[in-house]
């Protein structure tokens, strides 16, 4: 009979880490208080006055950032999962923290509007995971540049949504503006560390998979 008490302890080790992964991705996922470093962003602004037209699609729009904030703590955690030096793993999980604070103002706001996150939520945080992982495993500078190109569509799809969001909706607009600011720091921070520049046909899948998503978020 083997000793079991001989077994290696990495192999617990190993256990753990899935474990805590699988933990924490069920934490995104799922509706928790959030640790959040950053102040609601609509915390001092007057209610909007919407009408019932303009609320269901700020709601809608709001869903959008949403799942798009539950991707990317899956893309960071994925990422963070396989970096290859500290300091990688270090900025990846330091950006998922501040991410959090997105996702935070997002569920604030869905939860103002009256209105539910994706139900697709757990879709979207264990592809971007896998993703992430991906891009993680083929190197440092390549998921660098993985993230600087996703931040920097994530940038532009923002711009785009400050221009469909109701006039009316201020305190989402105060939101994604904040949002669009972070995310595009957080582009310089990944550029700054040496990201490699992506290939424009992955630009372009990138461009498509984030189609699919914001169509699909915006209505399930
Ligand atoms: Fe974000
Ligand atoms: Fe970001």
């Amino acid at each position: 009979m083997p000793d079991l008490s001989r077994k290696p302890l990495r192999q617990f080790s190993l256990a753990d880490r899935l474990i805590q992964e699988f933990d924490r991705g069920l934490r995104v996922v799922t509706l928790q208080r959030r640790t959040v470093s950053a102040a609601y962003p609509a915390a001092a602004m007057t209610d909007d006055d919407l009408s019932l037209q303009e609320s269901l699609e700020s709601a809608r729009l709001m869903r959008v950032n949403h799942a798009g904030e539950i991707a990317a703590q899956g893309l960071y955690h994925g990422q963070a999962l396989t970096a290859h030096n500290q300091e990688t793993l270090r900025q990846m999980e330091s950006s998922a923290q501040e991410e959090l604070n997105h996702l935070a103002w997002c569920e604030t706001r869905l939860a103002e509007l009256q209105a539910p996150r994706s139900l697709l939520s757990p879709f979207w945080y264990s592809s971007s995971y896998l993703l992430g992982a991906t891009a993680g495993w083929v190197g440092d500078r390549w998921s660098l540049g993985f993230v600087a190109e996703t931040e920097a569509q994530v940038e532009h799809h923002l711009d785009n949504h400050l221009g469909l969001l109701p006039q009316a909706d201020s305190r989402s607009r105060m939101i994604l503006e904040q949002m669009r600011d972070d995310e595009r720091r957080h582009g310089e921070e990944a550029r700054k560390l040496g990201a490699h520049e992506l290939p424009k046909p992955l630009k372009k899948i990138m461009m498509l998979v984030s189609k699919g998503m914001t169509s699909g978020a915006y209505w399930i």
